[in-house]
């Protein structure tokens, strides 16, 4: 609770502040994804219990059970004690508070129609769209509208228009390095379609795990995991969940490489000689299907048939990424077929590999879509390439003819501010591509690769962040005020707690298990400066990742741009701009909080060994807070320090810049931009 409080605290501190350097004087909602067209006009439609939806046209019947969940979701934050309980077909009536029309349903597809209209004025509320997708769209933007004022709750007067930008906004979730359950999988349907995304990407088959259950094959399910996959009712009921909120689901089965898990039960598939076990390592693995035998085909003919009756997409990724072939240069008999059939290298031994899944695909009616790698000369003009690599690699795939979805720059398992994603566009200005080639850039995906990620702590990962990113791919690319988009996430992200989301509630948790009571202020402190290492150095340099290594540390517990932190650095960089009293105590009381914890961090190690690895990382932090407070007395005297002072804190600086308990702290740029203006 304290840390909720404080964060909404904080939250509303920035816009005071951020108001009152008139940095803000446009009216910017809090909405994200941001509209494309909004005129905030004057007045407030009030809204108290007998407020109603009424619902026209021709939806699909999904949109009464939304309806009904926002009708749950307004209340729950408001407790106005709604009248009106759930929502059927019958309600219909024109003199609802909140009239929504669709002309038809929607269908679930790549392309689906999701533009709408939204008109607040003081005594009524329209929602039109073209499909019930449009609507449920819609809905979110009510929801994220809902203010309060002295008088009550209200959505004030606005008139919005709005459709995507790119038609492709997605999420992919690894479920193979590490399982993730279908409540899991649930309530982040929940958090796509609160922010306007559109594709959830289920990577099903790993090295690590495979994690759905074959009626066909069923040594791929049972022997190739480790018990914890999905039911064919489950994948079902989670393909009905997300088409319920306005989501396709696109499965991955990812081959040739990547593929350990199938051999663990059908050796016979692979190149090498086996036996093959559930690989519990990170990285990238040798073993590999066989391309040359047609009892590989037959195999994977059947199992693609089965998969596809199951998952209704057109679309069909098959992975294809990081396979060199070590297992077929061992291989005599792939050499003699490479020979005999003037295959000249391993990249066009997998290309004649994808030719022949391409044929099974098309048979099953579906749209082969894989990573960069699949992209070889060649290659029939209608597979749809998602580009990990880069985005020179998406750019050449659009001059080729080929539709691309952008990963690269998303990828949210590398623990990078949200700014860095949110600047990531996949068709900037700069790109230089015909207007036919454009078309081919679809959208997006991020990617929540799951090495270190369990159902504890994956939210955390997701969000806030993935909503930054589906603002990039709906909003327009005119977006680019990183400080605005700040602002507007640290309101969603509270508001995304509402669908059952985990990544503020799980922190405390978390905390709680390490120092054995709910004494956790001390840990918390700490925690509020620090990040996770970036990249993959925690992969590379950290206590050594397998499967089962416990996720539960306190870099686990530490989230990318740490919001105590990051506004910290913004009241900093606020302040060096332009000093003021109410910054100059903020950014003090702040410094003092975290150079007086190191003491009581000490005290607490002595109790909790599994802290010991922070106890180091806490005095450096000390130490740059200490420096932080002999900065903001300079700055305030507007006296200069002496060459060796400065000269010292550059090697506290050094110091707190050390690689260690696998965090940053999150505060060194704010230190350093203090100490520069100093120079
Ligand atoms: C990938 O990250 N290997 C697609």
């Amino acid at each position: 609770m304290f840390r909720k409080f404080s964060l909404v605290f904080s939250v509303s501190l920035v816009f005071l502040i951020l108001n009152s350097f008139g940095q803000n004087s446009k009216t910017i909602l809090n909405l994200m994804p941001y509209p494309e067209k909004i005129i905030v006009t004057e007045g407030k439609f009030r809204l108290d219990s007998n407020f109603t939806i009424g619902i026209t046209g021709k939806p699909n019947a999904r949109i009464y059970s939304y309806a009904t969940g926002v009708l749950q979701r307004l209340d729950a934050r408001t407790i106005i004690l709604l009248k009106q309980g759930y929502l059927n077909a019958s309600d219909s009536s024109k003199d609802a508070s909140f009239l929504i029309h669709c002309d038809n349903p929607g269908k679930i597809e790549l392309g689906m129609d999701e533009s709408y209209s939204l008109v607040v004025t003081s005594d009524k509320i329209k929602l039109s769209s073209s499909t019930d997708i449009g609507a449920l769209r819609g809905m979110e933007t009510f929801l994220q509208l809902v203010a309060s004022d002295a008088k009550g709750y209200y959505i004030p007067c606005v008139e919005i228009t709005d459709k995507p930008r790119f038609a492709w906004r997605g999420l992919l979730i690894d479920v193979c390095r590490h399982f993730h359950t279908v409540d899991m999988l649930k309530r982040n349907i929940d958090g796509m379609a609160a922010v306007k995304m559109n594709v959830l990407h289920l990577h099903l088959s790993e090295d690590q795990g495979f994690r759905i259950e074959s009626k066909t094959f069923p040594k791929l399910h049972l022997l190739g995991s480790n018990g914890l996959y999905y039911s064919q009712e489950q994948i079902k009921d989670i393909i009905a969940y997300a088409a319920d909120r306005g989501i396709r689901v696109v499965p991955e089965f990812d081959m040739p490489g990547h593929s350990t898990s199938w051999f663990v039960g059908y050796p016979e598939l692979a190149s090498g000689k086996g036996p093959y076990k559930i690989e519990t390592q990170f990285g990238v693995f040798v073993p590999t299907m066989d391309p040359t035998k047609k009892s590989t085909y037959k195999f994977l003919s059947s199992f693609i048939k089965e998969m596809a009756v199951l998952f209704p997409d057109e679309y069909f990724h098959i992975g294809g990424d990081e396979n060199k072939g070590e297992e077929w240069d061992k291989n005599e008999d792939i050499q003699q077929f490479m020979k005999k059939n003037a295959i000249k290298n391993n990249d066009e031994l997998q290309k004649y590999f994808n030719q022949n899944i391409m044929k099974i695909l098309i048979r099953n009616n579906k749209k082969m879509m894989g990573w960069d790698e699949i992209f070889q000369p060649g290659l029939p003009k209608n597979v749809m390439i998602q580009s990990w690599r880069g985005l020179d690699n998406m750019v050449s795939s659009a001059k080729e003819g080929y539709q691309t979805i952008l990963s690269n720059g998303y990828y949210i398992d590398l623990s990078q501010s949200a700014s860095e994603h949110y600047l990531n566009d996949p068709l900037p200005d700069t790109v230089k591509l015909n207007e036919q080639q454009k078309k081919l850039i679809l959208g997006g995906e991020a990617t929540m690769w799951s090495e270190l990620t369990t159902d504890e702590t994956v939210d955390s990962r997701i969000w806030p962040r993935t909503a930054a990113i589906a603002e990039r791919l709906w909003s327009s690319s005119s977006m680019k005020d990183v400080d605005n988009m700040f602002s507007r996430l640290d309101v969603v992200s509270l508001q995304l707690e509402e669908l059952g989301l985990t990544h503020l509630k799980n922190r405390e948790m978390m905390m709680r298990r390490l120092v054995g009571n709910d004494s956790i202020g001390v840990l918390k402190n700490f925690i509020d400066a620090v990040t996770p290492w970036k990249g993959y150095k925690r992969e590379s340099k950290g206590i050594g990742y397998t499967t089962t290594t416990p996720l539960s540390r306190v870099v686990d517990i530490a989230v990318p741009d740490e919001p105590v932190a990051r506004h910290f650095n913004l009241w900093v960089k606020m302040y060096l701009k332009s000093p003021n009293d109410s910054l100059k105590d903020l950014i003090n009381g702040q410094l003092k909080t975290w150079k007086n914890n190191h003491d009581k961090m000490v005290v607490l190690i002595s109790k909790v060994p599994s802290l010991k690895e922070i106890e180091k990382v806490s005095e450096n932090l000390s130490a740059l807070s200490a420096t932080g407070l002999d900065c903001m007395k300079y700055i305030a005297s507007k006296q200069k320090p002496e060459a060796s002072w400065l000269a010292k804190q550059k090697t506290i600086v050094d110091d707190a810049k050390k690689l260690l308990a696998e965090v940053d702290i999150a505060i060194i740029p704010a230190i350093q931009q203090m100490l520069d203006s100093l120079k």
